[in-house]
């Protein structure tokens, strides 16, 4: 591993010896004995929690909110049995786990049949190097709503250090925004056209608590121990800042990414994001707040968790952290945050994507979309759109129209432009599928006109996010990137009249969704997929569909189509 990691370094800028070292690299992979398995049984169940004082249901895994934690090791293979014991189908998809040729497996309504009511169904897929912190959520109608979320973290295999000190313990840090009205009804708003609006207030793990609640404490310190934290924005669509009382955080990992050791009193996580920070247990031994407050809105909401010490003495202090500046100012102060996370080149950890190149920026950008996202409506109803196009699901899942070759009855590939072309306000409602070539090293540009704040996420990929600024984006902006040690990760920000450029190398063949992680958005078609075909049909690049894959709708009963070959 350690040797391939030095050659690979040595290849770069050869292009041809990159893709030879990358084909070795993966055929190593293939002829080691065979990787070690983590066996999961969910029941999934509703459950009422009333964290803000209103019961709903919510959705619970093993009677639990958060859900367990899949904690494994790069390359194990995850093999979880879902039961659905719910009234509706229901998926989960695996948030910052890049699926490699599998997206089989990547369990978004794109891409699986939905697990019917009362019948299970069991996902396996390997985790490869996203060493970090991940989560996942059912993607089935508005269930993330109602939770069903939980930890996924990916070590590193023994051998490779990890730029910090081993911590004295971990703690699972899932900040949301929460409505008081149940999934089922807020569905049914967005279905009659309306929007379900802002949400009721925050939570953390699925509490909510006030300063002088009495509280169970997340996390106890012993004096003088450093702590790990792992924190996902799971939330609907508020982007959060979070901060503890009297202690420093120190961020170390982000979405799969060892970063650039930076310490920050306070954080901006928006939608879909997760990242590490490690907390050391200086200070007095009482209790203290771990405070989190929604950015960006009219009316700040917030939340606080409590922190305590064995052997504390004295209550958490009422005067809390404040946060940072709001509007204009506290946009320049999120965007300087942005601009200090960086990549730890120098870290020994495996790379998040060896499989792609981290020279980036020494490759030809081949292709480059610009999307701009718009709000609108189509028959009277509120609708989402990329570039003039609001995604709607077909019935049966895209991956298997396409894998049974019936695209041409279905949906028109390429719908929508590589940037806005005509009339901003028209919206076409219609599967957005986006063709792309294999291994094209693409540049995004997320353009947002809106007044809200926007959050986007790439499957089966992690990209280098390597600029966000105000305004508008043109080609000459390109010479402000960080083409140097820009992070490595899977979701990006973009302010109200802002624009945010990631680049990633397309080198994993499938179908994957990129979408708005602010899920009234996603619902209402702020999403599209990216159908990544390799031209050969070959197990080099893609696995053959699972055995065990659930066929519906067009699909259904119709001669399975000849397997990949080598
Ligand atoms: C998670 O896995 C790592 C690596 O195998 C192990 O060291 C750690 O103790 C595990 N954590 C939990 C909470 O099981
Ligand atoms: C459903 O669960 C049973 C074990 O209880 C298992 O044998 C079976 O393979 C599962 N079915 C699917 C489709 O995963
Ligand atoms: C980067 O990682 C190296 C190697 O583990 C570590 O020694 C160094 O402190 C880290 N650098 C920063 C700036 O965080
Ligand atoms: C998109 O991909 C499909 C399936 O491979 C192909 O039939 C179609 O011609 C492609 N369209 C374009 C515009 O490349």
């Amino acid at each position: 591993m350690q040797k391939i990691n030095s050659i690979m370094e040595g290849a770069c800028g050869n292009k041809m010896g990159m893709v030879f070292l990358l084909w070795l690299f993966a055929a190593a992979l293939v002829v080691k004995a065979e990787d070690p398995y983590v066996f999961f049984d969910w029941k999934v169940t509703y459950g009422k929690l009333s964290p803000l004082g209103v019961a709903k249901d919510a959705i619970l895994i093993n009677g639990k909110l958060p859900g367990p934690t899949i904690n494994s090791t790069s390359n194990n293979n995850i093999v979880i049995n879902v039961f659905n014991e719910l009234d509706e189908p229901l998926l989960f998809h695996w948030n910052g786990i890049q699926q490699r040729k599998n997206s089989w497996q990547d369990g978004m309504p794109g891409t699986m049949c939905p697990i019917m009511p009362g019948t299970n169904y069991t996902y396996h897929y390997q985790v490869k190097d996203q060493i970090g912190t991940h989560f996942y959520f059912p993607s089935t109608d508005l269930h993330r709503s109602a939770g069903g979320y939980g930890a996924l973290t990916v070590h590193s295999r023994e051998l490779i250090p990890v730029p910090f000190d081993w911590p004295a313990d971990e703690f699972y840090i899932f900040l949301s925004d929460w409505y008081n009205k149940g999934h089922k009804e807020l569905k049914k708003t967005l279905d009659d056209g309306q929007t379900i609006a802002r949400p009721n207030g925050l939570v953390i793990n699925a509490k909510h608590g006030e300063v002088g609640d009495k509280m169970e404490p997340l996390a106890t310190f012993e004096a003088g121990k450093t702590y790990r934290f792992r924190v996902c924005n799971v939330g609907m669509r508020t982007s959060i800042n979070f901060r503890f009382q009297g202690h420093n955080m120190v961020l170390v990992e982000m979405e799969g990414s060892h970063t650039v050791q930076n310490d920050y009193d306070s954080l901006d996580l928006h939608t879909g994001q997760c990242l590490s920070v490690l907390v050391t247990a200086d200070q007095e031994p009482k209790d203290y707040y771990l405070v989190a407050t929604s950015r960006f809105f009219k009316q700040q909401l917030s939340t606080v968790a409590l922190i305590s010490y064995a052997n504390g003495k004295g209550a958490a202090a009422a005067e809390l952290p404040p946060p940072p500046p709001d509007n204009t100012e506290g946009i320049a102060w999120s965007i300087n945050q942005f601009r200090s996370f960086r990549w730890n080149l120098t870290a020994s950890a495996a790379r998040p994507n060896p499989q792609g190149s981290y020279h980036y920026g020494q490759i030809e950008i081949t292709r480059t979309l610009k999307l701009v996202n718009t709000k609108g409506e189509e028959g009277g109803k509120l609708r989402y759109a990329i570039n003039g196009v609001s995604h709607k699901d077909p019935d049966t899942p895209l991956k298997l129209i396409e894998y049974f070759e019936m695209a041409d009855k279905v949906f028109k590939y390429d719908l929508m432009p590589d940037e806005p072309a005509g009339d901003a306000s028209k919206i076409t409602v219609a599967p957005n599928v986006k063709n792309a070539t294999f291994r094209n090293f693409v540049e995004i540009i997320f353009e947002n006109h809106e007044k809200v704040i926007q959050s986007y996420h790439i499957n089966g990929y992690s990209f280098f996010a390597v600029a966000i600024e105000p305004g508008k984006w043109s080609p000459e902006k390109r010479k402000n990137y960080n083409l140097v040690d820009a992070t490595s990760r899977h979701n990006i920000q973009v302010y109200p009249n802002s624009w945010a450029a990631v680049m990633t190398t397309l080198d994993n063949a499938g179908l994957w969704n990129v979408r708005s992680e602010m899920w009234e958005r996603f619902y209402l078609g702020q999403q599209f997929y990216f159908s990544v075909l390799s031209p050969a049909r070959s197990l080099r690049d893609e696995y053959n569909i699972p055995d065990n894959q659930l066929l519906c709708g067009a699909v259904k009963g119709k001669p399975m189509p000849k397997p990949y070959t080598i």
